[in-house]
């Protein structure tokens, strides 16, 4: 699979522009993606970063990290997923840093979304949807998830996100109405985010492979 997920991220490098500023999401896939960004550093502007770990790999390489409050609205967002679905929907958040990525992939013209094979499904929700939670309201969102979906929200014990929260896994869900079940699932008190990326999905997905597909 490492195979597929590097041919993902160097194909992303085609969509980057002279002068960008570049979103930079997070994971194994965009860890290609940051490596061969470096390669081109002196083309590009900068960088946004998803996270605490994406940044230390975008300044190894050399490339400054930019505060997304003095850089306005991005061009480009590259960031990898944990499913996608037919019509570029998402579920992301495995990795923890789904909160940022939220942000900055709404402050992005164009979402390019890089994968392996294993990531493409028909429906969402084979992969425990990840939402990220405001500690004490942990058990209040656990118990709402379950009145609200039917699904089984696990603690992810141990992790803190960069943010300070934590993270529930929702598991069991058919996610047949993703941007309904978003707007359920943020309206709960206590939900920092949530890891559906179907109101703004991606505008381009690259499966990873010889040659990638684009779709
Ligand atoms: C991070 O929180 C996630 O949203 C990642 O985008 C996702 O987990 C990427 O997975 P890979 O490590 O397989 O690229």
């Amino acid at each position: 699979m490492s195979e597929a997920k590097r041919l993902a991220g160097e194909k992303a490098i085609e969509y980057v522009e002279d002068g960008m500023i570049v979103g930079v999401g997070t994971g194994s896939t965009v860890a290609f993606f940051i490596d061969a960004l470096g390669r081109i550093r002196h083309r590009i502007a900068g960088a946004v970063s998803s996270s605490e770990q994406s940044t230390a790999r975008l300044k190894q390489h050399g490339i400054e990290v930019l505060d997304l409050n003095n850089t306005g609205p991005l061009s480009l967002y590259v960031d990898g997923a944990d499913e996608c679905d037919p019509h570029k929907r998402l579920i992301k958040g495995g990795g923890a840093a789904l909160t940022r990525e939220k942000i900055i992939a709404e402050a992005s013209e164009r979402f390019v979304c890089i994968v392996d094979p294993s990531k493409q499904v028909p429906v969402l929700g084979r992969f425990p949807l990840p939402i990220e939670v405001i500690p004490m309201a942990r058990s209040l969102v656990a118990r709402e998830i379950v009145a609200r979906t039917g699904g089984q929200p696990v603690w992810r014990d141990g992790v803190v996100t960069d943010n300070g929260n934590w993270v529930l896994d929702v598991h069991n869900l058919a996610i047949v109405d993703p941007v309904g079940l978003e707007r359920e699932l943020n309206q709960i008190p206590g939900v920092v985010s949530v890891g559906l990326f179907a109101r703004r999905p991606a505008d381009v997905v690259i499966v990873g492979g010889e040659p990638p597909k684009v779709f």
